[in-house]
């Protein structure tokens, strides 16, 4: 596939970046994935928004403006037949190559930015007795305490997601040492209550995800599903009748097993297909 990297388009493999770029030295950088299907971004203005915010957060100097990065990315599209494909972009902006390893943020250097698209797979259908189901594990959530910032040093999401897939499961729910839900190791999180979705409000210990947004504003404007953002124990996850994940790359996928137990009947709930029709109709 084409890649993009400070200014240049070329083959991802000929891309090559210093061993002293402060991304590989200390993960010191944001990025984002954004999904296109068939040529047509999902989100595309919250996840740059969220990047260039995630940027000042850090205090990485990026120049690109708003504009300059949806033509960048749309154009990365055209270039990997995005037209005919669903591919999902991967935007990476370090903080930049410096002379030396110093931990302090250096004076003028130039950030580095890369971006490279990859396949990703159909979207679900929208029925209950065909979609894929995930299951789960559980752990304490001990990543940093600002998980608000989509920071590349992902080695903390990397052990949680490790300790789930290492089970045989595909994510892992975490909750903090109140026992609350936080969110999963690469996924936001809900429940499903009495017809009711439950999501983690949005503050420093979990990603303002763009799909969560996309899902809660679409809920709301269709009206026929109440939602809720606040605290959710970890009781109410085990006790859930419906329990989703949702990311760029997964969209909303129903969860029928934590920890080896089933959630709810153990099979895919009305309430998932309902709202994934809505989701579905709104995400464009
Ligand atoms: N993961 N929470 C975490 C910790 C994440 O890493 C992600 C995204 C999300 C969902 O956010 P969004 O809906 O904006 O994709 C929540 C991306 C896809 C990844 O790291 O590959």
């Amino acid at each position: 596939s084409i890649a993009y990297l400070n200014g240049e388009y070329l083959p991802l493999e000929e891309a090559r970046i210093s061993p002293l770029d402060r991304g590989f030295l200390f993960g010191d950088g944001i990025y984002e994935v954004i999904p296109y299907y068939n040529g047509k971004s999902v989100g595309l203005v919250p996840h740059i928004e969220r990047m260039i915010d995630g940027l000042a957060s850090v205090e990485i100097k990026c120049k690109k403006s708003a504009d300059e990065w949806k033509v960048l990315l749309d154009d990365l599209i055209a270039r990997n037949e995005g037209a005919t494909n669903n591919l999902g972009v991967y935007v990476h902006v370090s903080r930049g190559t410096d002379v030396k390893r110093f931990h302090a943020y250096p004076e003028n250097v130039e950030p580095t930015i890369f971006c490279f698209t990859f396949a990703i797979k159909d979207p679900e259908p929208v029925d209950r007795e065909k979609v894929h189901a995930y299951t789960v594990t559980t752990s304490e959530d001990l990543r940093w305490k600002r998980c608000h910032i989509k920071s590349t040093a992902l080695l903390g999401n990397v052990m949680h997601f490790q300790q789930g897939h290492a089970s045989g499961n595909s994510e892992c729910l975490l909750y903090n040492a109140n026992n609350e839900l936080t969110e999963g190791s690469s996924v936001n999180a809900y429940i499903v209550k009495d017809g009711v979705v439950i999501t983690p409000i949005q503050d420093n210990q979990i990603l303002p995800g763009i799909t969560r947004r996309i899902i809660i504003d679409s809920l709301v404007a269709d009206g026929s599903i109440k939602v809720e953002e606040r605290n959710v124990t970890m009781d109410e996850v085990y006790s859930a009748d419906e329990v989703w994940i949702s990311s760029s790359s997964k969209e909303i996928a129903p969860i029928t097993q934590i920890d080896g137990k089933p959630v709810g009947n153990g099979k895919v709930g009305p309430v998932w297909e309902a709202a994934f029709r809505i989701y579905t109709d709104a995400k464009f």
